[in-house]
């Protein structure tokens, strides 16, 4: 049994044909370039999905799921004007897709369907409460418990990036200030090499610097991490998860991330000392895991 993931990025497109152990069959990325409007990249990704089909030898396929930045609502299928999609408002995606691909087509945050993927397959086996954050051009939540992903009255339950954390930080690009995507994203990360080096750097480019001993880029990062630390231990006040799992870019940086927010959570969760502890842990699919939960999501929705 296969189905199709498609995992729209702010930056790229990841679409797949997966099969029902999450293993990928064939896999093709695209660049978003969002600004070109919702028809062209639809378009693209339909074109994409159609050779990606043909590639992978698979003959048929039970379903589409679709993974989209928020605000979106998964059970009208409406993507609303996503900061990261810039120039998207009230697109009908869900029907649009499954109008364009004639295959039942299912909608979901990219990182609820990242979240999914991790407690099935990956770093939240076993898991029963789990929170799934991605730190990538932006932040994006994905709140397990129970089992159960969590959706909220108009599917924004884990909408962790928006969280306001420094009431008057930065003008984050949903219009609010201090949210923790304009302070800790990989957005953020190359914002802030360019005000305080002087330098045009991505994410990674300032990691690489930090591990060779720059100091400047070393106090980004250290920012970064004490900004993380405190929405982490927001996030695990509010849902008593027993498993935070991280990926997305910003995640590969690895070691000096995962021992920063594991400390910031040692030290300053509410019930550090009645309780067992909570882990930080990486998402062991990696960047795969949004096309992965994608792919999961004509199971997973058709069933609840
Ligand atoms: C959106 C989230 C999304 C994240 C990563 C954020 O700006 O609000 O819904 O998961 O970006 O794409
Ligand atoms: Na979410
Ligand atoms: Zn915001």
């Amino acid at each position: 049994m296969y189905t199709v993931g498609i995992d729209v990025g702010g930056t790229k497109i990841a679409t797949a044909v997966v099969d029902a152990d999450g293993q990928i069959i064939e896999s093709a990325d695209v660049l978003t370039k969002a600004e070109q409007g919702p028809e062209a990249v639809l378009d693209r990704i339909v074109n994409t999905v159609e050779a990606v089909l043909s590639s992978s030898g698979v003959s048929s396929v039970i379903g589409v799921g679709i993974g989209a930045p928020g605000p979106l609502n998964p059970r009208e299928g409406m993507v609303y004007s996503p900061p990261n999609l810039p120039g998207w408002d009230r697109i009908p995606l869900q029907a649009e897709m499954q109008r364009r691909l004639h295959l039942p087509t299912f909608l979901d945050n990219d990182a609820n369907a990242a979240a999914l993927a991790e407690l099935r397959f990956g770093a939240g086996s076993g898991y029963r409460d789990m929170v799934y954050l991605t730190i990538s051009t932006g932040i994006g939540g994905g709140v397990i418990l129970d089992g159960k992903i969590r959706q909220g009255a108009s599917g924004c339950a884990a909408e962790v990036g928006h969280h306001i954390i420094a009431l008057d930080g930065p003008l984050c690009r949903c219009g609010n200030r201090g949210c923790l995507e304009v302070l800790a994203s990989g957005t953020a990360i190359a914002r802030m090499a360019e005000e305080r080096l002087g330098a045009q750097l991505n994410a990674s480019a300032v990691a690489r610097l930090a591990a060779q001993g720059d100091s400047g880029a070393r106090a980004i990062l250290d920012d970064v991490y004490r900004y993380l630390g405190v929405g982490l231990v927001n996030v695990v006040n509010m849902f008593d998860p027993s498993v935070i799992v991280i990926g997305g870019g910003v995640a590969q940086i690895g070691e000096p991330l995962f021992e920063a927010l594991q400390q910031s959570i040692d030290q300053n969760h509410f019930r550090s000392n009645a309780f067992s502890r909570v882990r930080v842990l990486p998402a062991q699919l990696g960047t795969r895991a949004g096309v992965i939960g994608a792919a999961l999501l004509p199971l997973v929705q058709s069933i609840s």
